[in-house]
Protein backbone atom coordinates (compact mmCIF):
# COMPACT_ATOMS: atom_id res chain seq x y z
CA UNK A 1 0.00 0.00 0.00
CA UNK A 2 1.30 3.25 -0.73
CA UNK A 3 1.26 6.26 1.99
CA UNK A 4 -0.02 9.42 1.13
CA UNK A 5 2.10 12.30 1.34
CA UNK A 6 0.99 14.75 3.85
CA UNK A 7 1.03 18.15 1.71
CA UNK A 8 2.70 21.10 3.92
CA UNK A 9 0.64 24.79 3.37
CA UNK A 10 3.44 27.70 3.55
CA UNK A 11 3.29 31.28 4.30
CA UNK A 12 6.34 33.13 3.52
CA UNK A 13 6.74 36.13 5.43
CA UNK A 14 9.88 38.46 3.57
CA UNK A 15 10.90 38.87 0.34
CA UNK A 16 14.29 39.68 0.54
CA UNK A 17 17.15 37.28 -0.40
CA UNK A 18 16.63 34.14 1.37
CA UNK A 19 12.40 34.62 0.90
CA UNK A 20 13.17 34.60 -2.78
CA UNK A 21 14.95 32.12 -2.52
CA UNK A 22 13.06 29.59 -0.23
CA UNK A 23 9.68 30.56 -2.75
CA UNK A 24 11.40 30.14 -6.14
CA UNK A 25 12.28 26.70 -4.43
CA UNK A 26 8.49 25.97 -3.25
CA UNK A 27 7.46 26.79 -6.79
CA UNK A 28 10.38 24.28 -8.80
CA UNK A 29 9.90 21.54 -6.03
CA UNK A 30 7.25 22.13 -3.55
CA UNK A 31 5.48 19.18 -5.34
CA UNK A 32 7.11 16.45 -5.47
CA UNK A 33 8.31 17.21 -1.73
CA UNK A 34 4.76 18.35 -0.25
CA UNK A 35 5.11 21.51 0.12
CA UNK A 36 2.47 24.15 -1.46
CA UNK A 37 2.95 28.08 -0.90
CA UNK A 38 -0.24 29.68 -0.07
CA UNK A 39 0.92 33.27 0.74
CA UNK A 40 3.80 35.34 0.51
CA UNK A 41 3.84 38.84 2.48
CA UNK A 42 6.60 41.31 1.74
CA UNK A 43 6.90 45.40 3.62
CA UNK A 44 7.16 46.39 0.19
CA UNK A 45 4.61 44.45 -1.83
CA UNK A 46 5.82 46.42 -5.45
CA UNK A 47 8.75 43.81 -5.37
CA UNK A 48 6.84 40.72 -5.20
CA UNK A 49 4.83 41.97 -8.52
CA UNK A 50 5.53 39.99 -11.34
CA UNK A 51 7.66 37.41 -9.75
CA UNK A 52 4.47 35.91 -7.50
CA UNK A 53 1.17 35.13 -8.54
CA UNK A 54 -1.19 37.88 -7.88
CA UNK A 55 -3.50 34.90 -5.85
CA UNK A 56 -0.41 34.74 -3.57
CA UNK A 57 0.34 37.98 -2.48
CA UNK A 58 -0.51 39.10 1.03
CA UNK A 59 -1.35 42.49 1.04
CA UNK A 60 -2.01 42.92 5.19
CA UNK A 61 0.11 40.49 6.95
CA UNK A 62 -3.03 40.30 9.51
CA UNK A 63 -5.03 38.43 7.42
CA UNK A 64 -2.52 35.81 7.51
CA UNK A 65 -5.43 33.82 8.96
CA UNK A 66 -7.45 33.65 6.01
CA UNK A 67 -4.93 31.51 4.20
CA UNK A 68 -5.06 28.56 6.17
CA UNK A 69 -1.10 27.61 6.43
CA UNK A 70 0.53 25.28 8.42
CA UNK A 71 4.13 26.23 7.96
CA UNK A 72 5.01 30.32 8.26
CA UNK A 73 8.73 31.00 7.70
CA UNK A 74 9.80 34.54 8.79
CA UNK A 75 12.96 35.54 6.85
CA UNK A 76 12.51 39.25 7.28
CA UNK A 77 13.67 40.94 10.67
CA UNK A 78 13.28 40.02 14.30
CA UNK A 79 10.50 42.86 14.86
CA UNK A 80 7.69 40.80 12.68
CA UNK A 81 8.65 37.93 15.01
CA UNK A 82 8.36 40.24 18.20
CA UNK A 83 4.55 41.66 16.53
CA UNK A 84 3.71 38.54 15.06
CA UNK A 85 4.99 35.28 16.50
CA UNK A 86 2.37 34.58 19.00
CA UNK A 87 -0.48 34.97 16.38
CA UNK A 88 0.91 33.02 14.09
CA UNK A 89 1.65 30.03 16.38
CA UNK A 90 -1.30 30.37 17.05
CA UNK A 91 -2.59 29.20 14.34
CA UNK A 92 0.39 27.48 12.49
CA UNK A 93 4.29 26.03 12.84
CA UNK A 94 6.45 29.02 12.56
CA UNK A 95 9.94 28.61 11.28
CA UNK A 96 11.90 31.46 12.83
CA UNK A 97 14.62 32.70 10.28
CA UNK A 98 15.27 35.68 12.53
CA UNK A 99 16.02 33.66 15.56
CA UNK A 100 18.46 37.12 17.31
CA UNK A 101 14.41 38.39 18.22
CA UNK A 102 14.45 35.14 20.75
CA UNK A 103 17.60 37.24 23.02
CA UNK A 104 14.56 39.39 24.42
CA UNK A 105 13.80 37.10 27.78
CA UNK A 106 10.29 38.02 27.77
CA UNK A 107 9.65 37.26 23.90
CA UNK A 108 11.64 34.25 24.44
CA UNK A 109 9.20 32.96 26.85
CA UNK A 110 5.99 33.86 25.31
CA UNK A 111 6.77 32.23 22.39
CA UNK A 112 7.76 28.99 24.16
CA UNK A 113 4.15 29.11 26.05
CA UNK A 114 2.36 29.99 22.87
CA UNK A 115 3.84 26.87 20.98
CA UNK A 116 2.79 24.68 24.26
CA UNK A 117 -0.49 26.36 25.24
CA UNK A 118 -1.15 25.63 20.95
CA UNK A 119 0.89 21.94 20.36
CA UNK A 120 2.75 24.02 17.76
CA UNK A 121 6.34 23.86 17.27
CA UNK A 122 8.56 27.13 16.94
CA UNK A 123 11.47 25.82 14.86
CA UNK A 124 14.61 27.23 14.82
CA UNK A 125 16.80 26.83 11.96
CA UNK A 126 20.44 25.95 12.40
CA UNK A 127 21.59 27.95 9.95
CA UNK A 128 25.52 28.01 9.69
CA UNK A 129 25.95 26.20 12.77
CA UNK A 130 27.29 22.96 12.67
CA UNK A 131 26.46 20.58 15.20
CA UNK A 132 23.37 22.05 16.91
CA UNK A 133 21.19 18.40 17.11
CA UNK A 134 24.40 17.25 19.03
CA UNK A 135 24.61 20.76 21.44
CA UNK A 136 20.77 19.92 21.88
CA UNK A 137 21.52 16.38 22.89
CA UNK A 138 24.34 17.65 25.32
CA UNK A 139 22.08 20.09 26.75
CA UNK A 140 19.00 17.86 27.72
CA UNK A 141 21.76 15.31 29.05
CA UNK A 142 22.74 17.87 32.17
CA UNK A 143 25.85 17.53 30.42
CA UNK A 144 26.73 21.06 28.73
CA UNK A 145 28.87 23.14 30.63
CA UNK A 146 29.73 25.86 28.15
CA UNK A 147 29.13 27.16 24.38
CA UNK A 148 31.57 29.63 22.64
CA UNK A 149 31.02 30.34 19.14
CA UNK A 150 33.36 32.77 17.13
CA UNK A 151 31.90 34.31 13.86
CA UNK A 152 35.16 35.66 11.52
CA UNK A 153 33.78 37.49 7.74
CA UNK A 154 35.26 40.22 5.68
CA UNK A 155 34.32 43.86 6.53
CA UNK A 156 31.84 44.62 4.46
CA UNK A 157 29.46 41.64 5.45
CA UNK A 158 28.51 42.94 8.87
CA UNK A 159 25.59 45.16 9.92
CA UNK A 160 26.19 46.41 12.99
CA UNK A 161 24.01 48.57 15.27
CA UNK A 162 24.21 49.87 18.62
CA UNK A 163 27.90 50.07 20.35
CA UNK A 164 30.18 49.48 17.96
CA UNK A 165 31.89 52.06 16.80
CA UNK A 166 31.31 52.49 12.88
CA UNK A 167 35.42 52.78 11.73
CA UNK A 168 35.63 49.40 13.81
CA UNK A 169 35.16 47.45 10.31
CA UNK A 170 37.10 49.16 8.25
CA UNK A 171 40.85 48.39 9.53
CA UNK A 172 42.44 46.17 7.28
CA UNK A 173 43.79 42.76 8.94
CA UNK A 174 41.94 41.00 11.77
CA UNK A 175 40.15 42.67 14.71
CA UNK A 176 37.76 41.39 16.93
CA UNK A 177 34.78 43.33 17.12
CA UNK A 178 33.13 42.35 20.35
CA UNK A 179 33.32 39.51 22.76
CA UNK A 180 30.48 38.55 25.13
CA UNK A 181 27.51 36.97 25.72
CA UNK A 182 25.40 36.24 23.55
CA UNK A 183 21.94 37.91 24.90
CA UNK A 184 24.53 41.10 24.27
CA UNK A 185 25.86 40.82 21.07
CA UNK A 186 22.20 40.03 19.94
CA UNK A 187 21.06 43.70 19.34
CA UNK A 188 24.70 45.20 17.91
CA UNK A 189 24.90 42.68 15.29
CA UNK A 190 20.80 40.88 14.48
CA UNK A 191 21.55 40.32 11.04
CA UNK A 192 24.86 38.44 11.86
CA UNK A 193 24.53 36.45 15.02
CA UNK A 194 21.05 34.41 13.70
CA UNK A 195 23.82 31.58 14.38
CA UNK A 196 24.84 32.35 17.60
CA UNK A 197 21.35 32.93 18.34
CA UNK A 198 20.81 28.96 17.03
CA UNK A 199 23.23 27.72 19.44
CA UNK A 200 21.78 29.71 22.32
CA UNK A 201 18.54 27.92 21.88
CA UNK A 202 19.98 24.72 21.49
CA UNK A 203 21.70 25.28 24.63
CA UNK A 204 18.85 26.03 26.52
CA UNK A 205 20.35 25.59 29.92
CA UNK A 206 22.66 28.12 29.49
CA UNK A 207 20.48 30.31 27.80
CA UNK A 208 21.46 33.64 25.71
CA UNK A 209 23.34 35.02 29.00
CA UNK A 210 25.40 32.03 29.38
CA UNK A 211 26.53 31.63 25.70
CA UNK A 212 30.17 33.61 24.91
CA UNK A 213 30.37 34.94 21.21
CA UNK A 214 33.11 36.79 19.56
CA UNK A 215 32.89 38.25 16.37
CA UNK A 216 35.90 39.04 14.33
CA UNK A 217 36.54 41.56 11.08
CA UNK A 218 38.76 39.84 8.75
CA UNK A 219 39.77 41.11 5.71
CA UNK A 220 41.63 38.14 4.73
CA UNK A 221 38.23 36.43 4.54
CA UNK A 222 36.93 37.83 0.55
CA UNK A 223 35.42 34.73 -0.15
CA UNK A 224 33.87 32.70 3.22
CA UNK A 225 32.56 33.57 6.14
CA UNK A 226 34.48 31.13 9.09
CA UNK A 227 32.24 29.92 12.10
CA UNK A 228 34.32 28.54 14.80
CA UNK A 229 32.48 26.33 17.61
CA UNK A 230 33.55 25.51 21.21
CA UNK A 231 31.49 22.94 22.67
CA UNK A 232 32.82 21.96 26.65
CA UNK A 233 30.76 18.99 28.61
CA UNK A 234 31.44 17.24 31.91
CA UNK A 235 34.99 15.21 32.77
CA UNK A 236 37.08 17.05 29.92
CA UNK A 237 34.72 16.26 27.21
CA UNK A 238 35.25 19.07 24.48
CA UNK A 239 34.83 19.47 20.77
CA UNK A 240 36.05 22.22 18.48
CA UNK A 241 34.52 23.22 15.00
CA UNK A 242 35.77 25.29 12.33
CA UNK A 243 33.09 25.82 9.35
CA UNK A 244 34.47 27.84 6.04
CA UNK A 245 30.85 29.08 4.34
CA UNK A 246 31.47 30.24 1.32
CA UNK A 247 30.12 33.88 0.68
CA UNK A 248 30.64 36.63 -1.69
CA UNK A 249 31.89 39.76 -0.56
CA UNK A 250 29.45 42.10 1.23
CA UNK A 251 26.86 38.90 1.73
CA UNK A 252 25.70 38.85 5.39
CA UNK A 253 24.49 35.43 4.49
CA UNK A 254 26.83 32.79 3.40
CA UNK A 255 25.76 30.47 0.01
CA UNK A 256 25.55 27.20 2.10
CA UNK A 257 23.14 28.67 4.41
CA UNK A 258 20.67 29.21 1.98
CA UNK A 259 20.85 25.11 1.14
CA UNK A 260 20.48 24.99 5.31
CA UNK A 261 17.11 26.77 5.15
CA UNK A 262 15.47 24.63 2.50
CA UNK A 263 16.61 21.72 4.59
CA UNK A 264 15.31 23.08 7.59
CA UNK A 265 12.11 23.98 5.97
CA UNK A 266 11.59 20.20 5.02
CA UNK A 267 11.44 19.51 9.01
CA UNK A 268 9.17 21.93 9.24
CA UNK A 269 5.90 18.69 9.86
CA UNK A 270 4.84 19.30 13.34
CA UNK A 271 7.07 18.12 16.42
CA UNK A 272 4.75 19.29 19.05
CA UNK A 273 4.16 22.50 21.35
CA UNK A 274 7.87 23.12 21.89
CA UNK A 275 11.07 24.23 20.44
CA UNK A 276 12.76 22.61 17.87
CA UNK A 277 16.24 22.80 15.85
CA UNK A 278 15.57 22.15 12.43
N1 LIG B 1 19.01 31.95 10.81
C1 LIG B 1 20.05 32.22 10.03
O1 LIG B 1 21.05 31.53 10.02
C2 LIG B 1 19.96 33.38 9.09
C3 LIG B 1 20.78 33.47 7.98
C4 LIG B 1 20.62 34.55 7.13
C5 LIG B 1 19.68 35.53 7.39
N2 LIG B 1 18.91 35.43 8.49
C6 LIG B 1 17.90 36.44 8.83
O2 LIG B 1 16.79 36.28 7.95
C7 LIG B 1 16.22 37.56 7.68
C8 LIG B 1 16.19 37.75 6.16
O3 LIG B 1 17.51 37.67 5.63
P1 LIG B 1 17.81 38.08 4.11
O4 LIG B 1 19.22 37.71 3.85
O5 LIG B 1 16.73 37.56 3.24
O6 LIG B 1 17.69 39.67 4.24
P2 LIG B 1 17.50 40.78 3.09
O7 LIG B 1 17.81 40.25 1.76
O8 LIG B 1 18.18 42.00 3.58
O9 LIG B 1 15.90 41.04 3.11
C9 LIG B 1 15.31 41.65 4.21
C10 LIG B 1 13.82 41.43 4.16
O10 LIG B 1 13.28 41.87 5.39
C11 LIG B 1 12.35 42.92 5.17
N3 LIG B 1 12.45 43.86 6.26
C12 LIG B 1 13.54 44.55 6.66
N4 LIG B 1 13.23 45.29 7.74
C13 LIG B 1 11.92 45.06 8.03
C14 LIG B 1 11.03 45.53 9.03
N5 LIG B 1 11.42 46.40 9.95
N6 LIG B 1 9.76 45.06 8.99
C15 LIG B 1 9.35 44.19 8.05
N7 LIG B 1 10.15 43.71 7.09
C16 LIG B 1 11.43 44.15 7.08
C17 LIG B 1 12.71 43.49 3.81
O11 LIG B 1 11.55 44.07 3.26
P3 LIG B 1 11.63 45.22 2.12
O12 LIG B 1 11.80 44.48 0.83
O13 LIG B 1 10.31 45.88 2.23
O14 LIG B 1 12.78 46.10 2.45
C18 LIG B 1 13.12 42.20 3.08
O15 LIG B 1 12.00 41.44 2.71
C19 LIG B 1 17.08 38.59 8.42
O16 LIG B 1 16.50 38.89 9.68
C20 LIG B 1 18.39 37.87 8.63
O17 LIG B 1 19.06 38.32 9.79
C21 LIG B 1 19.02 34.36 9.32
Amino acid sequence: MTERMQIMRIGVVGYGHLGHYLVDRIQREGAKLGLTLVFVWNRNADKLRGKVAQELILHNLSDFVDRGADVIVEVCHPKVVKDFGVQFLSKAHFLVGSPSALSDPHLNQQLRQAAEHHGRTLYVPSGALWGGQDIQRLNDSGALKALFIRMSKHPSCFRLTGDVPSDCTENRGRRVLFNGSVAELCPIAPNNVNTMAAAAMAAGSLGFSGVRGEIVSDTALSDYHVVEVEVTGANGFSVHTVRRNPAKLGAVTGSATYNSFWSSLQVCKGHGGRVYLC
